[in-house]
């Protein structure tokens, strides 16, 4: 059981809330969020925005009764977080130039994942580009984290990247902008790999259920254990 220390909102339904409680979470993992007895029957998938020793912090959006249940969350008031799941990033630290693209609520992993990269190798480069429908939110913060940060608002971020630039991508937003990316990286021959985080619906989190079920290149894989990092390849290179 975690205690919720913030939960500010953001504008346009996103909200941060950090909650302490010792853990190991890595970039790109996600924990199963809870603070409701019976009803909603699920406990709801959040990625992991920030973390260290003692903390845990989310960025989410309000899309359903979950959620609306987490942004009502107070200081003081108590969570279960059952977690940290799923593979996670890679580590990269043997890429000089790495960019990170996300899209909407998508953006969420890509913040730890910047400054994870930048710890292991603080020679690297890492470019971040966001795309927003409408309202931008937290860019001082990744602002402060990356190299340069690039923010796109009613367009697609897609057009903003180069692949060939860049000697790695990391990207987690709706299925059809990372699908985008990959035809894109495709298209330039871009010679990075593309590692993609795919945000499917979950009910258990923990390989159980297969309602989380992707068709990939090895067969079906879950995503909330086997991912949710895939590489662009694997999931989109096989239509
Ligand atoms: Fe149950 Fe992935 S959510 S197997």
């Amino acid at each position: 059981m975690g205690k919720v220390t913030s939960n500010r909102a953001l504008g346009e339904d996103f909200y941060l809330m950090r909650v302490e409680e010792e853990n190991n979470a890595r970039m790109g993992q996600f924990y199963m969020l809870r603070a409701w007895e019976t009803y909603p029957v699920l406990s709801r998938p959040i990625s992991v925005y920030d973390a260290d020793k003692e903390s845990v912090s989310f960025l989410y959006k309000v899309v359903g009764k979950g959620t609306e249940l987490l942004c009502q969350l107070k200081e003081g008031d108590e969570i279960t977080l059952d977690g940290a799941h799923g593979n996670g990033f890679p580590s990269l630290a043997d890429k000089k130039r790495i960019a990170l693209v996300g899209g909407g609520v998508g953006i969420a992993p890509l913040y730890l994942a910047a400054k994870t990269y930048k710890k292991e190798n603080p020679d690297c480069t890492v470019n971040i580009y966001l795309g927003f429908s409408g309202k931008t939110v937290l860019t001082e913060e990744f602002d402060a984290v990356c190299d340069k940060l690039v923010v796109n608002v009613g367009g697609f971020v897609t057009d903003d990247i180069d692949p060939t630039a860049y000697d790695a991508i990391v990207t987690c937003g709706p299925t059809i902008m990372m699908k985008v990316l990959y035809s894109k990286c495709v298209k330039c021959q871009a010679a990075a790999p593309l590692y993609v985080s795919m945000e499917n619906r979950m009910a258990c989190g923990i390989g159980a259920c297969l309602v989380c079920s992707c068709r990939t290149a090895n067969g079906n894989r879950k995503v909330c254990k086997d991912g949710p990092v895939f590489l662009g390849s694997e999931v989109f290179g096989i239509e």
